[in-house]
């Protein structure tokens, strides 16, 4: 792999808080649950988040890791224990929302490089990751018709979190 360019380094400390996040809402999820599905399908995701991280990890320079990493960890934590607290249909949601959002900020990142071809490695990883988000977000929309009223709002606060939480790890 070629060495990030300059200007992709923020959104490759967003990606790596970003998988950081995801890896610990499952580790979230699987602390608490005891639905067998959702034991299922945590684990599954965890392993496919896991070896996200590990490549991001790869080559992203550890000094430009974002410096609030203890708290994407936290914060993932709760986005999974909060909702598995609260239901099955609880949790799809999150993923369905979290999922959505990710796919959107990895599809940004490629229309951002998709142009210039000496970037054709990073877009084919970028797109690589973005595919297994889609294939989780298609997953976990499977497991619900309609969301009621809280968990709608659910998915809102964790849309405007994870948007937040990327603003904030652009930059520190
Ligand atoms: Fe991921
Ligand atoms: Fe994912």
């Amino acid at each position: 792999m070629n060495k990030i360019p300059n200007f992709l380094i923020p959104y490759f400390r967003t990606n790596h808080a970003g998988e950081t996040g995801a890896v610990f809402i499952y580790k979230g999820i699987l602390a608490i649950s005891k639905n067998k599905d959702i034991i299922e399908f945590s684990k599954r995701h965890l392993q496919t988040e896991s070896d996200h991280l590990k490549i991001i990890t790869e080559i992203l320079p550890e000094k430009h890791h974002s410096k609030l990493v203890f708290l994407w960890k936290i914060l993932g934590f709760i986005t999974g224990f909060f909702p598995a607290l609260c239901g099955d249909k609880f949790i799809y949601a999150t993923i369905f929302a979290v999922e959505s959002f990710v796919e959107e900020h990895y599809q940004d990142q490629i229309n951002l490089i998709s142009k210039d071809k000496k970037y054709e490695e990073i877009k084919h990883l970028i797109k690589k990751l973005m595919d297994d988000e889609v294939d989780h977000k298609n997953e976990a929309h499977e497991k619900f018709k309609n969301l009621n009223f809280f968990q709608r709002f659910w998915s809102t606060v964790v849309r405007k979190g994870s948007s937040f939480a990327v603003k904030v790890s652009m930059v520190v």
